[in-house]
């Protein structure tokens, strides 16, 4: 990386530090740090008493078989019951688990004692459809507590669910069943989705033509919509479920017994099945929960991800519930039915612990500020980013708008197969940089490398390892132990670091700025440049809202900065030297190096239903090919609109 460049990228110097009466009563302090930096299996160890145990483990971690790792492997427990049973048990039966709130405007609050009657119940209509530990059941809802409630009753009964997104396509259904070879499938005639019924249940169907070894559809009624209905496969929820008997005895598993399976896509080929195992999954993504969102009994806490995701799965069912946490369950869309509706359940729930990603971020800023302004969001104390690198323009916004200037911003690096928190501050213990996730979290061992392997310097750049096996990775690939092995061990096997895929540096602090995945970084002229850097000096300009940037295949240069920007509501068009002036802005900002090649102003940006801009189309554009297959797009026809809009801008 050049220094030109680097010296551009630390530039960003404003610290935010935690606010001293946060700092006084923070759940982690400084020394633990020290404490889990000199023995990280005692501090997971000590970390895993957050949970109970059936039976006790003896043995922290068993690394005698990399990169196929086993922790707290003679020890057992039920997740389940980790999750529901024991607050219960503890006198917290009465403690709001959620508030569920539909996009309709239907709520309802559930406690964590009828949270455990309802998953008991609907653990045993499983049983009763012939579920047994170790099948594999398929959940496809939209968020409503049933999803919640599916996967926890699977978890019970120690049969790996595969949550797969309500937004998905059928075909990635129908290979996601394939793959995992579930028996059942969860799922709902429906979801609300900006104002209007969003059915599930016709994409099963379809699904279940292209693959076999489905047994039964278990339907959840949220809409009341008409369903198509195959007799003697086809199950309603409420007329098993809400019959059976709330009693159920939960039976302790091994610390490895497999917990579920998430798809995630790779760069190439079918999505890879992440396999998460029960004990140190939950260990990590509770004691993560705890320590990073500085959690408090009181506290009100809303993670606006889809549970179909791991962000869901993480931090708003595992971490959250197993330390008895009140939550938020959103249904629908942010701005259904108007632009403040977050902001106005924040203000109702009282949410403390406020949880979402940079892109809703930057979409909020495009709206402006005098919608959020319009609310009280005085309750906030912590905001969480995760999802990719936030940019210090939209980390500052959500700090002053949302947050009122008071709340520590958590930016928190990790991924479906790390399964919890790995690089965060913790609010409060950490001066905060905008952009920056800053340092490990106690007990991970994380570092930036060069080619080689080698550590590289404060104030360089390289590639994204993990240096020690940590209780949350993933396990395997379900199924394809050889992907696992090659996809994330063989770049570094020698050293038997993880690697994650993405860039990143470590400042003159040595602090960790995470750039993106290494395969959106560029090469222009030979000088590496991150699509990230440019997207965020992009987005410091006044008038722009948000902006995607690609590294498109040029003839002098090798690659080629295309810049796709979206404009705020307020700049109108932009005026005539829009162009020229962004252009300038980005030399400016970064060097002459960054200036990019093109700059498009667009009305919509291509973002898979998990708000990811997918590159990949707009190289297409900017490299003047056909456009590639949109069929993960949350809205195919944002491509079209792209295309339309650019002409002439080129
Ligand atoms: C990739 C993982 C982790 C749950 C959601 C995404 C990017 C994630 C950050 C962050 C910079 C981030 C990385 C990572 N990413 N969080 N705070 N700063 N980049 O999970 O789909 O598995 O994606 O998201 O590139 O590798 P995922």
């Amino acid at each position: 990386m050049s220094d030109e460049k680097l010296s551009n990228l630390l530039q960003e110097n404003r610290t935010f530090e935690p606010p001293a009466d946060l700092a006084a009563q923070a759940n982690v302090r400084a020394e633990d740090y020290e404490r889990a930096t000199a023995d990280p299996e005692a501090f997971w160890a000590e970390a895993a008493q957050k949970l109970h145990w059936g039976t006790p483990f003896t043995q922290v971690l068993d690394w005698s078989d990399p990169p196929f790792a086993k922790w707290f492997a003679d020890g057992k427990l039920n997740v389940a019951y980790n999750c529901v049973d024991r607050h219960v048990l503890t006198g917290n039966g009465d403690k709001v688990a959620f508030h569920f709130v539909g996009e309709p405007g239907d709520t309802r609050t559930i406690t964590y004692a009828e949270l455990k009657d309802e998953v008991c119940q609907a653990a045993n209509a499983l049983v009763d459809l012939g579920v047994k530990t170790g099948d594999r059941v398929a959940i496809y809802m939209p968020m409503i507590l049933e999803t919640v409630v599916a996967m926890l009753a699977c978890a019970r009964l120690g049969a790996p669910h595969t949550v797969v997104f309500g937004g998905f396509s059928s075909d990635a259904l129908a290979s996601r069943i394939d793959d995992c070879g579930a028996e059942i499938v969860i799922t709902a005639d429906g979801g609300y989705r900006r104002g209007k019924p969003s059915a599930l249940k016709p994409a099963v169907d379809e699904a279940l033509g292209k693959v076999s070894g489905v047994r039964n559809v278990l339907v959840v009624r949220r809409t009341g919509e008409d369903v198509d209905w195959t007799e003697g496969r086809d199950v309603w929820w409420d007329d098993v479920v809400a019959g059976a008997s709330p009693e159920h005895t939960p039976q302790d598993f091994d610390a490895e017994h497999p917990l579920y399976v998430m798809y995630t896509s790779g760069t190439t080929g079918k999505p890879k099945g992440i396999l998460h195992t029960s004990g140190g999954y939950l260990v990590q993504s509770a004691y993560t929960f705890w320590a990073t969102f500085d959690h408090k009994p009181e506290d009100v806490y809303w993670c606006t991800a889809d549970v179909g995701w791991v962000t869901g799965h993480s931090y708003a069912v595992y971490g959250p519930t197993a330390m008895g946490a009140t939550q938020v369950l959103y249904e629908g869309t942010p701005d259904s039915p108007h632009k403040g509706r977050w902001w106005e359940i924040i203000a109702e729930h009282k949410v403390t612990i406020f949880y979402t990603a940079p892109t809703a971020i930057r979409t909020f800023m495009k709206w402006g500020r005098e919608i959020p302004d319009e609310y009280d969001l005085s309750s906030l104390r912590i905001l969480g980013s995760v999802g990719e690198p936030i940019n210090p323009e939209a980390y500052v916004w959500y700090r002053e708008v949302i947050g009122g200037g008071r709340t520590p911003v958590v930016d928190t690096w990790w991924q479906t197969e790390t399964g919890a928190h790995m690089i965060t501050p913790l609010p409060g213990v950490t001066a905060a940089k905008p952009g920056s996730a800053m340092v490990a979290f106690p007990g991970i061992s994380a570092d930036v490398v060069d080619d080689r392997g080698q550590s590289v310097a404060d104030g360089e750049g390289g590639l994204l390892v993990i240096t020690k096996p940590w209780p949350g990775m993933l396990r395997t690939i379900w199924g394809d132990d050889e992907r696992f092995k090659d996809t994330y061990w063989s770049r570094f096997a020698e050293q038997g670091y993880y690697f994650a895929g993405d860039g990143a540096k470590k400042d003159d602090d040595g602090h960790i700025w995470v750039l993106g995945r290494v395969d959106d970084v560029m090469n222009v002229s030979g000088h590496r440049l991150s699509t990230t850097e440019i997207e965020s000096a992009l987005v410091s300009h006044p008038k722009v809202a948000e902006a995607a940037v690609v590294g498109a295949t040029d003839d002098t240069t090798g690659q080629a900065v295309c810049a796709f920007v979206i404009l705020r509501e307020e700049a109108g068009d932009g005026g005539v030297d829009i162009v020229e002036d962004l252009r300038t802005h980005v030399a400016k900002e970064i060097g002459a190096i960054a200036k990019p090649r093109q700059v498009m102003i667009v009305p919509e940006l291509p973002k898979t239903r998990s708000g990811k801009i997918m590159r990949r189309l707009l190289r297409d554009v900017a490299e003047n090919r056909q456009v590639g297959d949109v069929t993960t797009l949350a809205d195919s026809s944002v491509m079209d609109l792209i295309q339309q809009g650019m002409s002439g801008t080129k």
